[in-house]
């Protein structure tokens, strides 16, 4: 006699819950090869359509596609409770409500899995939480927006103004009609946070993740980064540092030969530190409904196969929010001598040390443009408000972080 099969309960059928619910008709046969049980849908919940009581009564396994954190929240709680494992693609829910939906599946003693919520179709939470489990990771980072990361390389291509790059991107469906969760850095930021979660043992949410987006991105910056060898990336950084751990989202430049830097288009990557592993770096499609339903159907493998992360909490480590980076410098200058020796001497009592310059443009156009060696942040943001004050500053000095470091 043939085991029971698996029944789904399948909450949401928008651009990933029907892919989903595609895929496991598609693949139905290769689950039960690879686990001994056929899967098949108990019961699909929309706006329009079932009810969760009853959905929850008929299913063995429940996969949560509606995102948002209400009413998701509660019905992936009341399946924990009821015993049933979850799998979500939801990072606005476990960002925010992590440690509440870990202790319930805790407690209940079933599986909560979300590889897909972050960084698409990459399977960086079953690294860090199976392969890296019990390593001692330094620091995850990457490229986990897709939308900002098709922008910035269309804009660093063609020197188009960012608001032209976004509506080319809203047409070719790499961004949303809404975008600004991605372009303000909150949707990396949710992702960082449950990354940083996972990689250090420690609760971190939403918050507690300082974020920056890309809207005030200048088509100049990209042009004079090209002469310092520089490329543009909305990066998310989750590291340890002496005092604690420092989880951020921002605009920022890299050399070339960093292995982000070729990353290009709606791709994301992820790069993780750790002593023991040097470095690892993955990449892959950042979103797409099919892709991420691909995710959610390794997850309810991984259930139906027995495989079980633990989401303990080691540490309750402090976030850190001024940490050292390296800047790039963007001054609009008045075209007259002596401007480059007023702004090296506000650098320098700031204890700021420049890495390259460029002085260009004459008139109204003249700009000076530098790279300055790692320091303080805190202390990078005083000089530049001296310089802003400086008579010789047309307009509001900008700045972006750089990675220092050049891989060869
Ligand atoms: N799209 C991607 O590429 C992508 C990538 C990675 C992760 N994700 C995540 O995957 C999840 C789903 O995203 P999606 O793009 O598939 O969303 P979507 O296209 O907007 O679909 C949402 C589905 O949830 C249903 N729904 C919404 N509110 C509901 C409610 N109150 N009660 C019951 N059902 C409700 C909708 O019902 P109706 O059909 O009645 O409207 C729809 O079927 C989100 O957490 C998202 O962050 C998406």
């Amino acid at each position: 006699m043939s085991p029971d099969p698996v029944r789904i309960g399948l909450l949401g059928r928008g651009t990933v819950g029907g892919a989903f619910a595609a895929l496991l008709g598609e693949r139905a046969a290769a689950v039960e090869a690879a686990t001994g049980r056929r899967p098949e849908l108990a019961g699909v919940l929309t706006r329009g359509e079932g009810e969760f009581g009853e959905i929850l009564e008929r299913s063995d396994l429940v996969v949560e596609l509606i995102g948002g954190t209400e009413p998701a929240r509660e019905h992936v709680l009341a399946a924990l409770r009821a015993g049933r494992p979850v799998v979500t693609a939801n990072k606005q829910l476990l960002a925010q409500h992590g440690e509440e939906l870990f202790a319930a599946a805790r407690e209940a003693g079933v599986q909560l899995r979300f590889e897909a919520a972050v960084a698409g179709v990459i399977p960086i939470v079953r690294t860090i939480q199976e392969s890296f489990g019990v390593t001692e990771i330094e620091k995850v980072f990457g490229i986990v927006n897709g939308t900002t990361n098709f922008i910035l390389s269309e804009m660093a291509a063609t020197g188009a103004a960012y608001a032209d790059v976004l509506a080319r991107a809203q047409q070719l469906g790499y961004a949303e009609a809404d975008p600004g969760d991605d372009v303000n850095g909150a949707d990396a930021a949710a992702k960082m946070a449950i990354l940083a979660r996972l990689a250090f043992h420690t609760p971190v949410t939403l918050d507690q993740v300082p974020h920056e987006g890309i809207e005030g991105v200048k088509p100049d910056d990209l042009a004079y980064a090209k002469e310092f060898g520089l490329s543009l990336k909305l990066l998310g950084v989750a590291e340890r540092r002496e005092a604690g751990i420092s989880v951020r989202v921002f605009p920022c430049f890299l050399y070339g030969g960093h292995p982000l830097a070729p990353v290009e288009g709606p791709f994301n990557a992820v790069m993780v530190e750790a002593p023991a592993i040097t470095e690892v770096t993955m990449s892959g499609p950042g979103a797409g409904g099919v892709e991420t339903a691909s995710a959610v159907l390794g997850d309810v493998v991984s259930i139906l196969a027995g495989e079980a992360p633990v989401h303990e909490t080691r540490a309750e480590l402090p976030l850190v929010t001024d940490v050292s980076s390296s800047f790039y410098l963007h001054l609009e200058v008045a075209d007259e001598p002596g401007v480059l020796a007023d702004v090296a001497r506000v650098l320098s009592d700031n204890e700021v040390s420049v890495k390259s310059v460029v002085q260009r443009g004459i008139g109204d156009e003249a700009r000076l443009v530098m790279v300055v060696h790692e320091c303080l942040e805190s202390r990078f943001r005083e000089a530049v408000e001296e310089i802003g004050g400086l008579g010789e500053i047309r307009s509001a000095p900008r700045f972006i972080r750089v990675i220092e470091e050049e891989f060869v």
